[in-house]
């Protein structure tokens, strides 16, 4: 969460530096700034709440010139989002200009400190702290590095942080302490970028090195020096990232999440490629570093919308490959102490592989001596970085907040690693092996009829639905997680509360909210459960409640039962929770258009979570 934007050279500082926090923006919108210091070492910084259209207006009123900038764009931890509390942040001498992802957990102790040492702030942020820490550390005498190098020390938490003095103007200094989403430094010839990620810098540069925790860059226009935080000089390590820049067009939709959603037959195809073997048939992931024997169990982890994905994946684990398998939430999972050995698979799955807990969750199972795998749509990710191995999701950018096609994407890699591994591991016959391959490879069909079907029908939908002030869903078996994310897409971007359950736990107390004003979305595709679905139905139309069913196309019986029904397309069992999504994600959708909301940047969230 946030992106850091930093650029030294020879060209116009800030509309390069406002070109790069536009590509970050999925981090976060709720303010954003930039800092400049021109030839003469005068530093000036534009900074406004609210999306980055306000920055690049108040910009347009009041330019800044200089080839030295940095700039941020904020998802708010501390302080409401206001122009006193976007970044940059500077000190009281108003020479020292700080960016930064993350959260100083003792802030109010070093506050607390530099108040009663004559330091007056100005915001209500925890950052403000880090470019006061630097000034008195240069009013000691030391370097520009070195009260950066002091300073971090000082900070406890997870950090990205880039900054500048205006003392020193051809000079920027980036740090990374833990996993605070990531932080690159990007090579141009005769100019320098640092940024949160590496897609921002693409457009730019395909030669950077990103930071490891511990590390710290001392960027000019012509190169950077690297050392580890306690003081010793490394060389950094360049790489060339082979990775075309974003496309960030929204192809003739209104909104990217919209063409995210369309693209979904195509992205499964790509995720695919080159996977699925027919002479003779199997899964093949030339990727995996380990074989069958080496496991015993897996174990799952991921946040949100790819937790629910996980979910998915571990039942389909236990069912193709009879290994024991888990979802767990990260977040839970790192604090826990969990039990994990050199028999156990983690597979972190993150589409952006920069979530912090998600990363942090990994790098204890690795330390816990596990083999592990990371499941992302990002290559160089820190999910990749961080895991033996990675499967690339093959999604294509994602650039709407709301994850869709890459939670497809997810459940599909882990559909084929369950698949590989049952496989391999004899669990699945030759025959049975072919049947998945043969399934598999009907989705990017299915999903195409999944998007034609119910044409018309959300548009009506929403215009009747769009007042209800909460929904429930529910779903059974592979599509419990389906209920549950189509639960939470709803809430992101409608804002209208949803809950997600398993159906058969409605009866232990969500029942009690069941009225004519709380719709319950129930998905009763034709499955092995359908007939206990149909029970669930049946005990909500039996208190008065209003039911959208999710059928399956031609499941006429169902129409009878309930008041509104949207239509799947008939499929073989493992595809249903791919193909279910597809009516869930355009049920929020059209509810989030019809409320005139901000489909693509819905309130108070962040694309990437990094922090915990
Ligand atoms: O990048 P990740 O897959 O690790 O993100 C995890 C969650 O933050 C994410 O799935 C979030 O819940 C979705 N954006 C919701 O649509």
């Amino acid at each position: 969460m946030c992106g850091i934007f930093g650029y030294l050279g020879y060209r116009d500082a800030a509309p390069v530096v406002l070109a790069g926090l536009e590509r970050l923006a999925y981090r976060g919108y709720d303010s954003a700034g930039v800092a400049v210091i021109d030839g003469a070492g005068r530093m000036e910084v534009r900074k406004s709440a609210g999306k980055l259209a306000n920055l690049t207006q108040l910009l347009e009123r009041e330019p800044l010139s200089g080839t030295c900038g940095l700039g941020h764009t904020r998802w708010a931890t501390h302080g409401v989002p206001s122009d006193a509390n976007a970044h940059p942040h500077v000190d009281g001498t108003g020479e020292v200009v700080v960016v930064h992802n993350g959260i100083v957990e003792n802030y109010i102790e070093l506050k607390a400190r530099l108040t009663a040492g004559g330091h007056e702030f100005t915001s209500a942020t925890d950052t403000e702290i880090i470019p006061h820490l630097i000034q008195e550390l240069l009013a000691r005498g030391h370097s520009l590095p070195e009260a950066v190098r002091l300073a971090a020390a000082e900070l406890r938490g997870a950090h990205a942080i880039a900054c500048m003095h205006a003392g020193s103007p051809e000079t920027m200094i980036a740090l990374r302490i833990g996993n605070a989403g990531g932080v690159s430094v990007g090579f141009g010839s005769g100019e320098m970028f640092v940024a949160s990620d590496l897609p921002a810098l693409l457009p730019l540069t395909t030669s950077v090195a990103p930071l490891e925790p511990g590390q710290m860059a001392i960027v000019t226009p012509e190169g950077c020096e690297m050392l580890e935080l306690d003081g010793t000089r490394i060389d950094a390590v360049r790489q060339t990232v082979a990775m075309s820049p974003i496309a960030a067009a929204k192809g003739g939709h209104r909104h990217f999440m919209l063409k995210e959603i369309m693209e979904q037959p195509e992205s499964a195809m790509s995720c695919l490629r080159s996977r699925l073997t027919f002479t003779p048939p199997s899964v093949t992931l030339d990727e995996l570093p380990f074989g069958p024997a080496d496991i015993e169990r897996v174990v799952f982890l991921g946040m949100g919308t790819t937790q629910y994905a996980t979910r998915v994946g571990a039942r389909m684990m236990e069912q193709l490959a009879r290994l024991p398998a888990t979802a767990e939430d990260a977040s839970e999972f790192r604090y826990r102490d969990p039990v994990v050995d050199a028999t156990t698979l983690a597979v972190g799955v993150s589409q952006s592989g920069e979530t912090a807990d998600t990363i942090e969750a990994m790098h204890l199972a690795r330390q816990g001596g596990a083999r592990t795998l990371a499941i992302t749509n990002v290559a160089g990710s820190q999910a990749e970085r961080g895991a033996e191995a990675t499967l690339l999701m093959h999604a294509g950018p994602e650039i709407g907040v709301a994850s869709t096609k890459t939670f497809v994407n997810s459940m599909l890699v882990m559909y084929l690693l369950a698949a590989h591994l049952g496989h391999a591991r004899g669990a699945l016959t030759d025959a049975d092996a072919a049947a998945h391959v043969d399934a598999a490879s009907r989705l990017p069909a299915l999903l195409g009829e999944a998007l034609d079907l119910n044409q018309g029908i959300y548009e009506r939908f929403a215009a009747s639905y769009a007042r209800a002030r909460r929904f429930l869903f529910l779903g059974r078996g592979l599509l419990d997680p389906i209920a549950r994310e189509g639960a939470l897409k709803l809430k992101e971007i409608s804002y209208i509360h949803a809950e997600g359950m398993a159906a058969a736990e409605m009866k232990h107390g969500p029942i009690a909210l069941i009225d004519d004003e709380t719709p319950v979305v129930a998905i009763a595709l034709r499955d092995a459960l359908y007939e206990k679905m149909l029970g669930n139905i049946s005990e909500v139309k039996a208190r008065g409640g209003v039911v959208i069913a999710l059928a399956t196309a031609g499941d006429d019986a169902i129409e009878a039962l309930v008041d509104d029904v949207l239509w799947v397309p008939p499929c073989p069992p493992l595809l249903a929770p791919m193909l279910a999504a597809v009516p869930m994600q355009l049920f929020a959708y059209h509810m989030a258009v019809h409320l005139g909301n901000d489909v693509d940047q819905p309130r108070n969230l962040a694309k990437s979570v990094t922090v915990e």
